[in-house]
């Protein structure tokens, strides 16, 4: 299983930003759980504070990905051009928040990954990447 993990923006900055929201441990952390959780999948990890660097990353994914775990950031809740490029590749994408986005501000509310994803995980932490993991091993398998 082929997995391309990306991040979006201010996400390279876990661990030290808003640690009461987003916990203490940082990207690195989670791409090392992420391995140690299913070393059998061959993991890509992609981090961009920019919406067409992320665009691009989606679009390489359709050739030598299996699936997608996305955690657009802010792009969550404003971008169409992310929606429109996981609905273009058909790559299984499986959307992850670390904080519970249904329980934050009104403008978290709303996801326009959610539509085009498989389905989403918030408000696990960092353990919602290894949740995703998970998924997307049994969607492929079955
Ligand atoms: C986030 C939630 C978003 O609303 C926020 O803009 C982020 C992180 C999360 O992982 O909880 O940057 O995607």
């Amino acid at each position: 299983m082929r997995v391309l993990m990306l991040n979006g923006p201010n996400l390279n900055l876990l661990g030290t930003r808003q640690p009461d929201v987003y916990g203490a441990t940082t990207l690195a952390d989670i791409e090392q759980m992420c391995r140690t959780h299913d070393p059998d999948a061959q993991m890509s990890f992609v981090q961009s504070n920019h919406e067409g660097a992320m665009i691009d990353a989606i679009h390489a994914a359709k050739t030598d990905h299996d699936g997608i775990i996305l955690n657009a950031g802010a792009y969550t809740h404003t971008s169409v051009a992310l929606h429109d490029a996981l609905a273009s590749v058909e790559v299984p994408c499986v959307e992850v928040h670390l904080s519970n986005i249904h329980a934050r501000e009104p403008f978290r509310n709303h996801s326009y990954i959610a539509p085009v994803a498989l389905g989403q995980i918030a408000g696990f932490g960092a353990q919602g990447y290894l949740m995703a993991l998970d998924a997307l091993r049994l969607h492929l398998v079955d």
